[in-house]
């Protein structure tokens, strides 16, 4: 049930429809400790050893802050599990100590970091801006991670792709940053940093900032230089170490990724460059000057993370013939929808994330047709069906309540595919021209800040109700925004392409045509996606025998199409699948790549055990975020706490 607070929240920015809009003020964020309404956190300077050995990011953060409320007497900042050496004022060379208390740990938020500051007037920096309101100050905290931050993943060597160096990466959102770095850690809060990254010699960092220099400063240790000069929210913040390579594919446009992967990773994703030029004509300038791809190791526990000028994008939609890119332009619509406009908080996911899938489909439209996107569209609709299928409704919501709770544990479809079925809907009471056209002032008027589904609803009507009476109603906006499921009158995509496929099936099914002969020729993943997914529940071992003779599903490489060849397998216990399912399990980390998986075998009787083994093998591997979501379905427990 959505708390009365919430749903007054969103009635009272409903009520604001199509009637003068009072401004509506950001809710507090319910996942950070952080205090920014009193002091808040507007740069960091970073210098961190990276340390493969002990799993260890040690270093200290210098945090400059602006007293925005002239009797705060307290800087408040996010930490999970990270050891605090030391605070001080930092003036000019002078260091005066800090006092300060960490928290107890709360399993989902960590432990508030409290530092004292000294009565006002703290002393002024020299490079303050004399407009800006409030005194700023330079906070120096010394420290260091713990093995088991679950914001970071250490690979041995044999757990990436050359197999001889080790891989750091880290993975910030949604409440993650905090784990590797003390800040305030919550959307609403934006920095702009610098740092100074010493690495092993052999190893190349990168981080979503711009490259300043690197320097070999010893026989063991180089040291690569960063600035990020946008303000960014600390879920952006991000670090890869490893033995990489660089390839352009554009005039702003490149990838890195180890060396035995790069050359394919510049073959699948050659379209970047144009993708960024499509995006540009539909959403207005790229604010973030280039755009990298960093290709991680198949234990990355998600398809891509937008982190700015440099996507961090798993290798399994390196799938030979460009069919996965949809990711992408994904993770490049972010450069807009999310890291331009952001989130407020993590329960007003879906401005990031359906807004992404919006632009994401359009930049698909542009490039490869309708077809394609018509496709990509019905295979989304049908992945929130199947989340529909097992959500309690408070999940179903567009704005769930997410106080106490951990926003990994609520992710699902919801965000991604009801929101861009939101947008959707909009569009088509609207018409294209004047969606876009809405779309492009969203972006320019809210750069560089956050929003909630309040502010959202206040410019909607401003912008485009208002000037368009009768299109959309207040019940029909209520209806979108605070109930489960989705409301009668969605648009719902369709796809020829995928009704053509509908009828192959029917032809095997119905004994027409055997499996080899069916016309698959011209199929991408898409189809066979499709295909796979809407075979019945039930078959026999001599059916999917067939099938595996015809179409090599077992030994598909296409982590998707293995992914769904894998749950026919468990459903049915078609026992010549198992290995491939354990490798398959043992090899990739990509959390929606998996848990479905496991989740299939542990409902079986026979899986359960297999599912066990397999889990002790693939654990080790398992970024702690995945490990974390695995734990309660295979050992049905709770992560263990630290
Ligand atoms: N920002 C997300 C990944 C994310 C979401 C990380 C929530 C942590 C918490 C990213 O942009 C994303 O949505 N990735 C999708 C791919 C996409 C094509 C839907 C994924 O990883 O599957
Ligand atoms: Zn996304």
């Amino acid at each position: 049930m959505r708390t009365a607070l919430a749903s007054a929240l969103i009635l009272n920015a409903l009520s604001c429809v199509a009637v003068a809009a009072p401004a509506v003020h950001t809710t507090r964020d319910p996942h950070s400790y952080a205090n920014p309404e009193a002091v808040r956190v507007e740069h960091a300077d970073l210098a961190l050893d990276v340390d493969f050995d002990a799993r260890r990011l040690s270093g200290a953060v210098d945090l400059r802050v602006r007293r925005a409320d002239p009797q705060a007497r307290e800087l408040v900042l996010d930490t999970r599990d990270l050891v605090i050496r030391k605070i001080w004022l930092v003036d000019g060379k002078q260091l005066t100590p800090l006092e300060f208390q960490l928290d107890p740990r709360d399993p989902i938020l960590g432990s508030a970091l409290r530092i004292a500051l000294p009565v006002p007037p703290v002393p002024a920096q020299p490079d303050a801006s004399p407009a800006a309101p409030g005194d700023a100050a330079t906070v120096r905290i010394s420290y260091q991670t713990k093995p088991q931050a679950s914001g970071l993943q250490w690979l041995p060597p044999e757990l990436t792709a050359g197999k001889r160096h080790p891989f750091l990466f880290t993975q910030s959102q949604a409440i993650h940053a905090r784990s590797w770095i003390p800040l305030q850690d919550t959307p609403q809060v934006r920095m702009t940093y610098r740092a100074e990254v010493h690495a092993p010699r052999g190893l190349t960092a990168v981080m979503g900032a711009a490259r300043l220099k690197s320097t070999h400063k010893s026989a063991q240790d180089d040291e690569f230089d960063f600035e990020m000069r946008q303000p960014i929210p600390s879920y952006l913040m991000a670090l890869g170490v490893g033995e990489l390579e660089f390839r352009p594919l554009g005039a702003r446009t490149g990838v890195y990724a180890e060396p035995s992967v790069v050359d394919a990773a510049q073959r699948e994703f050659a379209d970047t460059e144009s993708m960024l030029e499509a995006s540009e004509k539909l959403y207005g300038p790229y604010r973030w000057e280039r755009y990298d791809l960093l290709i991680l190791p198949p234990s990355f526990p998600f398809g891509g993370m937008e982190n700015p000028r440099l996507s961090f994008i798993t290798p399994t939609v390196i799938a030979g013939d460009k069919s996965l890119t949809a990711l992408i332009a994904h993770e490049l619509a972010h450069s807009w929808s999310g890291n331009l406009v952001t989130n407020a908080s993590w329960g007003d996911m879906w401005l990031n994330e359906g807004f992404t899938v919006f632009l994401e489909r359009q930049i698909m439209e542009t490039l490869y047709g309708e077809r394609r996107r018509g496709m990509e569209d019905v295979l989304g609709l049908q992945s929130l069906r199947e989340d529909f299928a097992s959500l309690e409704d408070r999940d179903e919501l567009l704005t769930p309540d997410l106080r106490g709770r951990d926003p990994d544990e609520a992710f699902s479809q919801v965000p991604y595919e009801k929101g861009y079925l939101f947008l959707r809907w909009l569009e088509s009471r609207l018409g294209r021209e004047k969606f876009a056209a809405f779309l492009r002032a969203w972006f320019a008027e809210h750069s560089f800040q956050s929003a909630d589904t309040g502010q959202f609803l206040d410019f909607l009507d401003r912008k485009l109700l208002g000037q368009n009476p009768g299109r959309a109603t207040r019940e029909q906006l209520q209806a979108w925004l605070t109930r489960p499921s989705l409301p009668a009158d969605a648009v719902l995509p369709s796809s020829n392409a995928l009704r053509l496929v509908d009828a192959q099936r029917r032809e095997w099914q119905e004994g027409r045509r055997p499996a080899a002969g069916l016309d698959t020729a011209a199929w991408s993943t898409h189809e066979w996606q499709h295909f796979i997914d809407n075979l019945p529940k039930k078959l026999s071992a001599a059916q999917l025998g067939e099938l595996d003779r015809a179409f090599h599903f077992t030994d598909a490489g296409n982590a998707r199409i293995a992914h769904s060849w894998l749950r026919v397998a468990i459903r049915n216990h078609y026992e010549p699948a198992l290995p491939r399912l354990e490798s398959y399990l043992v090899g990739i980390g990509r959390r929606i790549l998996i848990k479905p998986l496991y989740e299939d075998l542990m409902a079986t009787d026979w899986g359960k055990d297999f599912a066990r083994r397999v889990y002790a093998k693939a654990r080790p591997g398992y970024h702690p975020l995945a490990a974390a979501a695995l734990d309660p379905i295979v050992l049905g427990k709770a992560p263990p706490q630290s």
